[in-house]
C-alpha cells in the first residue's frame, strides 16, 4: 500500500505548537462539539467481544514502542471474578527523542480518556491508572482537569454504569512518576503505581494475569489507547487503509502514528503521518529539511533505545518492518533524532550510555555493571585514551546485556546494547580513528 499524505484522524496540530492559548479540543465541551465521545456511545450499544474483535481486525500494534498487538494482548485477560480489573495507561514517555504522548495530553486529552473508558468497557476493566511522566507538570494538569469533566459527565465514576449504561463503573486515577525512565517499562510502572520502587518484575506472570496488586491488568500506552476511539467509530477496515503491509511476509503496520522529529531538522515537531513512510520523506515534507542544508549522517531510528539508521539508510521506511531490514531493534516510539554531517558519532555514543548507567534500575549485575564499564570506554575512546582492544571489548559487553541474550529482567539492557553496537558498527572507521593500536605485550619464557 502507498504512503499517502498525513492523515489528521487525531487531529493534532502540527508544530510551531506556540501559544497554549491557541489549544483545542482541551475542554469536555470543545471535545463534544467535534464529535467527541460518540465512538464511546457506538461502543456502549456493543458487546464487549465485538469490540475486542473489532480492535483485532484493525491489527492496531502498541505504539509505546514493542509493537505487540492490541487486540490480542487484551484476549490475555481471564475471564472476570468480581474481583478488580485494572487499565495502566503508560504515559511515561521517558525515552529521548520522545515527545508524542505530551501532544495528546495538552492537546486531545478527551480522545485518549475516550480510549480508556472503551477500553474498560471492551475489557470489563473497572479501575484506571493513568501513569503520566513526572517532568510532565502541565501535562498533568490538563489531564487532571479533562479526568475531572469526565467525572463530571458520568463516564467515570458513574455507579450506574458508563454514561449511565451498563453494569460497570470506571475510576480513573492520575498517577504521576518521580522522573525515572524504567518505571516507563510495564511491570516497573505496575510497582510504581503500588507506591514501591520502579523495579521490574520478572515475567511471566504477565500483567494481563497478575498485574497490579495482583490483579489482571492491561498496560497500554496512551497512543494505542487514543487510537482505539477512531477504530470503534470508523471501523476496523477504515484503520487498515492507512499504513502499509509488510514487505517481508510479516504482520502488518497500519494506521497513521505519532511521530516526533528531532535533532538537526528546520522544523523539530510531531506530525502524524502514515505508518511506512520512508525516513527522508518525514524529513523533507514535514520536518522542513536539513538544518542549514546539511547532509544527512544519521538517525536513532525510535528512541534511543532502538540504535541507529546509518548514512545509507535514510529511506528505510518507518513500519514495524524496520527492525529485521535495518539492523536497528525496531520501531520503537517512532520518534526519530536526526544527526547532520558534522555529528561526532563517538560523543553521541558516549551521551548515550550515560543515559542508560543513569537510568539501569541496578537489579541486574550484567545491566547495573555493564553500562558503567560501558560509559568509562566511551570517555576513554572519546578523550583518545583507549586502544583498539577496548573497542573489541565494548561491543562484548554491549552484546551480552539483555533479555534477548537472556541476561537481563527488562529490556533497558538491550536498549543500551542495541544503541551501542549499532553505532560503533555502522560507524566503525570513526571509532577507529580514536583509539590507539593495541600491541600483544610479549612475555620472555624462562630461562
Ligand atoms: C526501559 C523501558 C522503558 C519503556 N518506556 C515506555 C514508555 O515510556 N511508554 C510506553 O508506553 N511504553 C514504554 N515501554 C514499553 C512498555 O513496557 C509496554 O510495552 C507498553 O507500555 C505497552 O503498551 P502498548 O502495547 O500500548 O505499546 C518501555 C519499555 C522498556 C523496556
Ligand atoms: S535490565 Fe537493567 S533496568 Fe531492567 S531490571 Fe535489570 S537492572 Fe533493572
Amino acid at each position: 500500500m502507498p504512503v499517502t499524505e498525513p492523515v489528521l484522524c487525531h487531529r493534532i496540530p502540527t508544530p510551531p505548537w506556540g501559544d497554549p492559548a491557541d489549544r483545542h479540543l482541551v475542554t469536555y465541551d470543545e471535545y463534544v462539539k467535534s464529535g467527541g465521545y460518540q465512538a464511546l456511545k457506538m461502543a456502549l450499544d456493543m458487546k464487549p467481544a465485538e469490540i475486542v474483535d473489532a480492535v483485532k481486525e484493525s491489527q492496531l500494534r502498541g505504539r509505546g514502542g514493542a509493537g505487540f498487538p492490541c487486540g490480542l494482548k487484551w484476549t490475555f485477560l481471564p475471564e472476570p471474578d468480581g474481583g478488580r480489573r485494572y487499565l495502566a495507561v503508560n504515559c511515561d514517555e521517558a525515552e529521548p527523542g520522545t515527545f508524542k504522548d505530551r501532544l495528546l495530553c495538552d492537546f486531545d486529552p478527551h480522545l485518549v480518556l475516550e480510549g480508556i473508558a472503551i477500553t474498560c468497557h471492551a475489557c470489563r476493566l473497572d479501575t484506571a491508572y493513568f501513569f503520566i511522566r513526572g517532568e510532565y507538570h502541565h501535562q498533568a494538569e490538563t489531564v487532571q482537569r479533562a479526568i475531572d469533566e469526565a467525572y463530571e459527565a458520568g463516564i467515570f465514576g458513574n455507579k450506574k454504569g458508563i454514561l449511565g449504561k451498563g453494569d460497570l463503573s470506571i475510576e480513573c486515577y492520575l498517577h504521576r512518576g518521580a522522573g525515572a525512565y524504567i518505571c516507563g517499562e510495564e511491570t516497573g510502572l505496575l510497582e510504581a503505581v503500588e507506591g514501591k520502587r520502579g523495579w521490574p518484575r520478572v515475567k511471566p506472570p504477565f500483567p494481563a494475569v497478575s498485574g497490579l496488586f495482583g490483579r489482571p491488568t492491561i498496560v497500554n500506552n496512551v497512543e494505542t489507547l487514543a487510537a482505539v476511539t477512531p477504530i470503534v467509530l470508523n471501523g476496523a477496515e477504515w484503520f487498515t487503509k492507512m499504513g502499509c503491509d509488510s514487505s517481508i511476509g510479516g504482520p502488518p503496520s497500519y494506521g497513521p502514528k505519532l511521530m516526533g522529529v528531532s535533532g538537526h531538522v528546520n522544523k523539530p515537531g510531531v506530525y502524524e503521518v502514515d505508518l511506512g513512510i520512508p525516513l527522508r520523506k518525514l524529513v523533507d515534507d514535514f520536518a522542513g529539511g536539513m538544518r542549514g542544508g546539511k547532509a544527512y549522517k544519521g538517525a536513532i531510528a525510535g528512541g534511543v533505545s532502538m540504535g541507529i539508521l546509518g548514512p545509507d539508510q535514510f529511506d528505510a521506511e518507518m513500519d514495524f518492518d524496520i527492525g529485521r531490514k535495518y539492523d536497528v531493534m525496531g520501531l520503537g516510539t517512532a520518534c526519530p533524532t536526526i544527526f547532520d554531517e558534522d555529528t561526532d558519532m563517538v560523543a553521541v555514543a558516549r551521551n548515550i550510555a550515560r543515559f542508560f548507567k543513569n537510568e539501569s534500575c541496578g537489579q541486574c549485575t550484567p545491566c547495573r555493571e555493564g553500562a558503567q564499564w560501558i560509559y568509562k570506554l566511551l570517555c576513554r575512546i572519546e578523550s583518545g585514551e583507549a586502544t583498539s582492544k577496548d573497542l573489541d571489548l565494548l561491543l562484548e559487553i554491549a552484546g551480552s546485556m539483555g533479555i534477548m541474550p537472556g541476561t537481563t529482567i527488562c529490556g533497558l539492557a538491550d536498549g543500551n546494547n542495541w544503541a551501542v553496537r549499532t553505532i560503533v558498527n555502522k560507524y566503525r572507521s570513526e571509532f577507529e580513528s580514536r583509539v590507539k593500536p593495541y600491541f600483544v605485550p610479549v612475555t620472555m619464557g624462562a630461562g
